[in-house]
């Protein structure tokens, strides 16, 4: 499965909503996350990000993420259609330490 990552946290640019063909991407106030047992792994969503937060669990240390967007989809309201990003998405790319401070 991929997973999403700190990185979406705040910026939430939802280019990857748009091109999921199973639709397995779930909405949280500051964050998406990915439903694992509904993705499909066909990688298209990975470069569509351009906050660079979505990523393979192959990877290592994604453990924590993939537990927290397995837990999450599961809570969250399915999306399945982009809308604007939040007006100050720019700002929180690349920043460390969103988790810590923004995950909702
Ligand atoms: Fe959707 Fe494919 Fe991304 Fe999985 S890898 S979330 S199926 S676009
Ligand atoms: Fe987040 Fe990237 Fe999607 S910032 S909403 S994972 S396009």
């Amino acid at each position: 499965t991929y997973v999403v990552t700190d990185a979406c946290i705040k910026c939430k640019y939802m280019d990857c909503v748009e091109v999921c063909p199973v639709d397995c991407f779930y909405e949280g106030d500051n964050m998406l996350v990915i439903n694992p047992s509904e993705c499909i792994d066909c990688g298209v969503c990975e470069p569509e990000c351009p906050a660079e937060a979505i990523l393979p669990d192959t990877e290592d240390g994604l453990e924590k993420w993939l537990e927290l967007n397995t837990k999450y989809s599961a809570e969250w309201p399915n999306i399945t259609q982009k809308r604007d990003s939040p007006p100050d998405a720019d700002e929180y790319k690349g920043k460390d330490g969103k988790y810590e401070a923004h995950f909702s």
